[in-house]
């Protein structure tokens, strides 16, 4: 099972891909989570990526590329992947296709995962009061957003014309999107 999630900063991607992820037997690769761990790390690629991760900028194609692109080939190989944060552009995605199509491994579903914008800043003020993440700032979140709606968002055209876009409606309760999910990818495996 090969799937991406697609959704705005707070929507619950990462909520979401941990559970179906263990549902399937499959590997959770998460691209800020990735980028998080360098940074934590203090590795080259930490320092190269921390401040568009303080800005809530998307981090150029090809640090993406090679901090991620590992992860992604090993659990493609282990028998797929939840994907949660990459591909974020047009760009990303016809890269990845290209890629996985070389390969013989293309996805067989994305999930949009909609909340209005509303609700994803009551859930990211929520998240920096407990956690304190560092990009979970009122100003920084509401940059994530409007970055999304400009450079992610189109991507659920390009999914659609290839049908395979899935919308759910993540303004529910955690397991109730979880739910429909599930339901959506049982009926695409069979
Ligand atoms: P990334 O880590 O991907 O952050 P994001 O997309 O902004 O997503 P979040 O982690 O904020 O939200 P989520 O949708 O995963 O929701 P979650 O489940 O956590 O990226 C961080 C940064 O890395 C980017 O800004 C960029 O700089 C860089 N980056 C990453 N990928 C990149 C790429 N491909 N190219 C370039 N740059 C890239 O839930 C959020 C909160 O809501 C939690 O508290 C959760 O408990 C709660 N919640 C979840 N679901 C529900 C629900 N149904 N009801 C109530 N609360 C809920």
């Amino acid at each position: 099972m090969r799937v991406l999630l697609i959704g705005p900063p707070g929507a619950g991607k990462g909520t979401q891909a941990r559970r179906i992820a263990e549902h399937f037997g499959v590997r959770h690769v998460s691209s800020g989570e990735i980028f998080r761990r360098h940074v934590a790390d203090g590795t080259a690629q930490g320092h190269a990526v921390a401040g568009y991760l303080e800005r809530g900028d998307l981090v150029p194609d090809d640090l993406v590329l090679s901090m991620i692109g590992g992860e992604v080939i090993e659990a493609t190989e282990g028998g797929g992947y939840v994907l949660d944060g990459y591909p974020r552009t047009v760009e990303q995605a016809e890269t990845a296709h290209r890629l996985a199509e070389e390969l013989g491994v293309t996805v067989h579903a994305v999930i949009n995962i909609d909340v209005v914008q509303e609700e994803l800043l009551r859930r990211l003020a929520g998240r920096a009061a407990r956690e304190g993440r560092a990009d979970d700032s009122a100003e920084t979140a509401q940059h994530r957003i409007d970055v999304y709606m400009e450079k992610t968002r189109p991507l659920l055209d390009y999914y659609a014309q290839r049908g395979i876009l899935h919308t759910v409606d993540g303004g529910r309760p955690m397991d109730e999107v979880t739910k429909h999910i599930l339901a959506i990818l049982t009926h695409v495996r069979q």
